[in-house]
């Protein structure tokens, strides 16, 4: 992390896990041992159904209440859709795109690319999620990999707009496994894709933007994984599911400034 530049951000993605009524007694837990510090950004993707409970549950914090998904179309006939515009006035503030789960459902860079222009057109924070299968990592092609997902992702982005985008790197190979990129596996990818930041948006921009690793973080290896120079927080699954976890992920980030 380089906290001079850039803004380091622990975010949580519930995928489909808890309750509203679940929700609002984690916050409970969450906050009674929240630490006070502001070295870091906090959020929490949560479930649609969550978001109420948790913007309410939250509103005297400085936790930011995210979405796990959105539809980039304003409005109309998508049924089991939710709009941009809808996720804001719910109180989010950040929104995950693209997350590797989403992408095995079907959802193609394109969509990836029309919804993170929607987010960021409703206001909304995308953090947008790339990364690579176990079979790309062994033949060789990861670089590769990436810089196509970041190209067709930050499409059309304009030169205000990219240093509200955080980009989320998350091997697949990773994600649930409880196999955690090393801190330099994770590194490597993390630069690379700050390098292709660079040559679309030129090394301000670059150097500004928060990029994240994601896959099996957790309270045990996240400190050495944020002491990375382009690591600048965590995309965290399962550990941020318990409260305690989820602390002491924070307080991880709580790193001297390099
Ligand atoms: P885990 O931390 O459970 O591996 O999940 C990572 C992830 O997919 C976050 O988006």
């Amino acid at each position: 992390m380089n906290r001079k530049y850039r803004k380091t951000l622990i975010a949580g993605n519930w995928k489909m896990n808890k309750t509203p009524s679940e929700t609002k007694a984690f916050m409970t837990e969450l906050k009674a041992i929240l630490p006070r510090g502001r070295w870091c950004d906090i959020a929490l993707c949560v479930p649609s159904v969550c978001i109420p409970a948790a913007v309410r549950a939250t509103r005297d914090t400085r936790v930011g209440i995210g979405a796990e998904n959105c539809n980039a179309n304003a409005s109309g006939a998508y049924t089991g859709e939710i709009s941009t515009s809808m996720l804001v006035d719910a109180g989010c503030k950040y929104v995950i795109i693209g997350h590797s789960e989403r992408r095995e459902m079907g959802e193609t860079d394109a969509e990836v690319n029309a919804k993170t222009l929607a987010a960021l057109n409703a206001g909304l924070i995308p953090i947008v999620c790339c990364g690579e299968t176990l079979e790309q990592r062994e033949s060789g092609i990861t670089e590769e990999w990436i810089t196509m997902q970041i190209k067709l992702a930050l499409a059309g982005i304009s030169e205000d707009k990219i240093r509200k985008v955080v980009i989320a790197y998350e091997p697949i190979w990773a994600i649930g496994t409880g196999k955690t990129a090393t801190p330099e596996q994770a590194e490597e990818v993390c630069q690379h894709i700050r390098t292709v930041v660079r040559k679309l948006f030129g090394s301000k921009n670059a150097r500004a933007t928060t990029i994240l690793y994601g896959g099996s973080m957790n309270d045990k290896n996240a400190y050495e994984l944020l002491a990375q120079p382009d690591i600048d927080g965590g995309l965290i699954g399962g550990a941020s599911l318990v409260p305690e976890k989820f602390v002491k992920i924070i307080e991880d980030a709580n790193q001297p400034t390099t």
